[in-house]
């Protein structure tokens, strides 16, 4: 029997399950994955063609994605007993390849499956490349020490990606009390993120881009933290999840800034990013706080294989050590070297404007010219 024959049912809906079955079970294979543990389970799999199903409590969006992170190029029909065209738009957006409402449309399931998997034969046989929008990418900025440049340089470093490619940015500033970030870009909006809070089960594009401000010169989406300390206790883990959840599925980077305090805002949000950037000063002291940090990343069981990458920032010749020092004591990989900028920085903040203005400046600091430096040769 060809692989094709295949059909993974992924989400726990006893009603949909049945109908789908009961039509094609002469013809294909099922294999019924459940919501819970999925990440896990679709490791276990080649899914090619996967049919997904409303369930209660879950997030559709979140299911879908599950599968094409895990499997980008799968062929995916989803199925739900009602219509509803946020979904829709939503999902489509996100690669799924068709969308049926039962049972309205039982009596079409049957030739649409068909037709996937005449696709997904033809795209076997073509083996093209396809690619999926969906898999927006997490990088966080992260320190065990405190003015370190996670905000200068996590917000700038935004900025510059925004500027040097076409690319949906967003920044989060999760400092959730002062962050420093918005005096860096120089927004400000009596939007934060804790007008997300009501939101928050069902929170899509629509909300994320009402409530974001946007830098003027490079067109930089950014979320802002609450000023106040006791509304932001309201922002949890969860919050957290199905925030980054629902960025990953609008922007194509989502770079975020995050306090030296391991609190469980801190903790979620290195556990869903992609990088960590961990921003470093070449002296000792520095090597001893990214050695505890290791520790702590361990007790947490924060998976930094092939993730954490770190930024060494103040640059000069003043430094107690040098690259080459730092390399020897730790394995990580140096994403960049930037240079301290002291003229540069102060300027821009005095001003009050941040570090660049447009994609084609004549004149960049120097610090400017590093994170450029990077960015570009990232987005090679
Ligand atoms: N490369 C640089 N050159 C000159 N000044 C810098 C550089 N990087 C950061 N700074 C300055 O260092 C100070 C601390 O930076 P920043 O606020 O970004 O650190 P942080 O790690 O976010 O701090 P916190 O832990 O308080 O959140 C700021 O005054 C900033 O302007
Ligand atoms: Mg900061």
């Amino acid at each position: 029997m060809s692989r094709t024959h295949d059909i993974f049912l992924i989400g726990n809906n006893e009603t949909l399950e049945q109908a789908i079955t009961d039509q094609l079970k002469e013809e294909f294979q099922f294999t019924h994955l459940s919501s819970q543990n999925l990440s896990y389970e679709l490791k276990k799999h080649v899914v090619e063609l996967a049919v997904v199903l409303n369930t209660d409590n879950e997030s559709s969006s979140d299911l879908i994605q599950t599968v094409l992170s895990e499997f980008p190029k799968a062929f995916i029909l989803y199925i739900d007993n009602e219509s509803d065209f946020d979904l829709l738009r939503e999902i489509t957006r996100l690669g799924v390849s068709d969308y049926l409402v039962f049972p309205e449309e039982e009596s079409v399931f049957r030739e649409r499956i068909h037709m996937l998997s005449e696709r997904l034969q033809s795209s076997r046989d073509r083996s093209t490349e396809n690619f999926r929008r969906g898999g927006g990418k997490i990088f966080s900025f992260y320190s065990g020490q405190g003015g370190t440049g996670k905000s200068l340089i996590g917000s700038s470093f935004a900025q510059a990606l925004k500027l040097e490619s076409t690319a949906n940015v967003l920044f989060i500033d999760l400092n959730t009390q002062y962050g420093g970030a918005e005096t860096y870009l120089n927004v400000s909006s009596n939007r934060s993120l804790i007008d997300l809070l009501p939101v928050i089960q069902e929170i899509n594009e629509h909300h994320i881009r009402n409530i974001a401000t946007s830098e003027s010169y490079s067109n930089l989406d950014v979320l802002i933290s609450p000023r106040d300390a006791e509304l932001a206790e309201k922002i949890g883990e969860d919050f957290v999840v199905r925030l980054l959840r629902a960025c990953k599925r609008n922007y194509d980077f989502i770079i975020v800034d995050l306090p030296t305090w391991m609190e469980e805002r801190t903790y979620t949000a290195l556990s869903e990013s992609d990088r960590i950037f961990y921003m470093i000063s070449l002296d000792t002291a520095a090597l001893r706080i990214l050695k505890n940090v290791e520790d702590l990343f361990k007790q947490l069981a924060i998976n930094t294989d092939e993730k954490l990458e770190l930024v060494i920032n103040f640059s000069g010749r003043e430094n107690e050590l040098t690259k080459k020092d730092l390399e020897r004591f730790v394995t990580y990989p140096v994403a960049a070297k930037l240079r301290r900028d002291i003229k540069g920085v102060q300027a821009a903040v005095n001003q009050g404007a941040p570090l660049r203005k447009e994609a084609k400046e004549k004149k960049l600091t120097p610090v400017s010219k590093d994170i450029q430096g990077w960015v570009r040769s990232m987005l090679k």
